[in-house]
């Protein structure tokens, strides 16, 4: 009998209350995977209804408990990574080492959270004699948090463990095709004390159970990660309903690279920076700026070192039937636009891979930033190479995108990586390195790949509400 996943609401598991599951497929087969619970509009208010019980009593809970909690919870996901790997594996089809590595990251936040309970700080305000003045820091109450399928446990402990310690409750909404570790983290979360309805975990499809989480009235915010699509109609609502909102969207990040730089480093870490999690990533590195005088050069070794990366082994499949389909559509286009595929651009040929949504890492040379696969996010282990020839070229292109997630520089000219740093219009930037697992880092969207920053303390800013308390005495 297939795993049935339920809601996790106030504490304990509650199945849905259609009685209706969706089925998820299990991507490296395409066979079936587990039954989640197809929650409804009343199963939406129970969560919901549960956190808000529980937002006064977790508001008021004494801070240092509320942080040792969180520890506790970063020692639970740690001392039971393997099973929650298992899970991750079985929804996502990933490489089992790359899904322990993002658990020990989602164990992580947690962690860093659990030390800043009582950050950021309010202020004493010095107006004039006679009057006290002062800000506090106060949680929205109940935040409705609506995860993708790429990352899941460790996008759900991003966005829990920063709300969480500023005093909110959430409800969390995983992606219907890869549910089961969310609902592990909020059974771990109950396990080691964490108030009952403090941590809720909302199982369904996007357009049901996601649509009627953000519509909910005692949903004071709304932290998303996925497609930009979504975010705007969850940011139609969110307008509508004057709550704010933090989104988190897609990129198309570029990975710009002089021709003094370490190139060695430089072509692994591209290739790292395009086919870690299969491409699906929305920080991914898929446009490669590469400077024309050694762009030929350059991108036979991104292609030597991109044949490390081989399908059902280090390279996991696309975790949907869609995406899987939309990958193969990028090829499509790639040949309708003759683009040049230096290696992939097609499907493995292995028996064993059948029927698994398995694409083969890919390379198109010497395309020209307007094409559509340089402008589209494809969410696949696919990148573009451009030649470019000054440092204003790689600026301007490397802008020329309706994306503003994340981007790379390397060279060994410290001012110039400087400029660059300071010209590229995306909110994390890595010179010499691509990109980087730790917490404390802010991270968001420039333009079409959102607002609202995650990670850091800079996270719990978009947690809380400013209350000014002014005192005559
Ligand atoms: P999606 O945006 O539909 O799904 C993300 C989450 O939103 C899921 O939990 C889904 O159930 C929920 N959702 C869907 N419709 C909703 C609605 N109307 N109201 C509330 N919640 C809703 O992403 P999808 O369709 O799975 O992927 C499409 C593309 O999005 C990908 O090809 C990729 O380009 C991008 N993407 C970006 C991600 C990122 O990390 N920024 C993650 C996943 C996808
Ligand atoms: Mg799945």
């Amino acid at each position: 009998m297939a795993t049935r996943v339920n809601h996790w609401i106030g504490g304990r598991s509650v199945e849905p209350s259609s009685g209706s599951y969706h089925q998820d497929v299990n991507p490296t087969n395409g066979g079936a995977g587990a039954e989640i619970a197809r929650g409804n509009s009343e199963d939406v208010n129970a969560a919901v209804e549960s956190a808000a019980q529980a937002a006064r009593g977790w508001h008021r809970f004494p801070s240092a408990k509320r942080g040792r909690l969180l520890g506790d919870l970063a020692r639970a996901i740690r001392a039971n990574a393997e099973a929650l790997a298992d899970l991750e594996v079985e929804d996502t089809g990933k490489p089992r080492a790359e899904a322990l590595g993002e658990i020990e990251v989602g164990a992580a936040y947690f962690e860093f959270y659990a030390g800043l309970v009582n950050l950021p700080i309010g202020d004493n305000l010095d107006i004039e004699p006679g009057q006290h003045v002062y800000t506090r820091r106060e949680p929205y109450g109940v935040i409705g948090i609506i995860t993708p399928w790429n990352v899941p446990l460790n996008q759900a402990a991003r966005a829990c463990a920063p709300a969480l310690a500023a005093a909110n409750v959430v409800v969390v909404k995983p992606a219907e095709d890869s549910s089961q570790t969310s609902v592990a983290l909020a059974r771990l979360a109950t396990e080691v004390g964490f108030p009952d309805g403090t941590f809720n975990v909302l199982l369904g499809l996007g357009p049901e159970a996601g649509a009627e989480l953000v519509r909910h009235p005692s949903v004071r915010k709304v932290a998303f990660t996925g497609s930009v699509s979504v975010g705007q109609t969850i940011g139609h609502v969110a307008a509508e309903r004057v709550i704010p909102l933090t989104l988190e969207l897609g990129g198309k990040s570029a990975n710009i690279v002089f021709d003094d730089a370490d190139l060695e480093f430089a072509a692994k870490e591209a290739v790292r920076g395009f086919a870690t999690n299969a491409g699906q990533v929305c920080s991914a590195g898929t446009r490669l700026l590469v400077q024309r005088s050694i762009h030929d050069q350059f991108v036979k070794m991104v292609v030597d070192a991109t044949r490390t990366r081989r399908p059902g082994e280090n390279l996991g499949p696309l975790i949907t039937r869609a995406q899987y389909e939309q990958v193969q559509s990028y090829f499509e286009v790639a040949r309708q636009e003759g683009l040049t595929a230096e290696i992939g651009g097609d499907l493995p040929n292995d028996e064993a891979l059948q029927g698994g949504f398995f694409v083969n890492p890919t390379v198109y040379s010497n395309v020209d930033n307007s094409a559509r696969l340089a402008q589209e996010e494809v969410f696949g282990p696919v990148l573009v190479t451009i030649p470019f020839d000054t440092e204003e070229d790689a600026i301007r292109l490397a802008n020329s995108s309706d994306y503003g997630l994340v981007a790379a520089v390397w060279t060994k000219d410290i001012s110039r990586a400087l400029r660059v740093a300071d010209d590229i219009e995306a909110g994390q930037i890595f010179v010499n390195t691509w990109s980087t697992g730790a917490v404390q880092t802010p991270f968001g969207g420039y333009k079409h790949s959102g607002y609202g920053r995650e990670k850091g303390i800079e996270a719990l800013n978009h947690y809380g509400q400013v209350k000014c308390v002014v005192v005559k005495y």
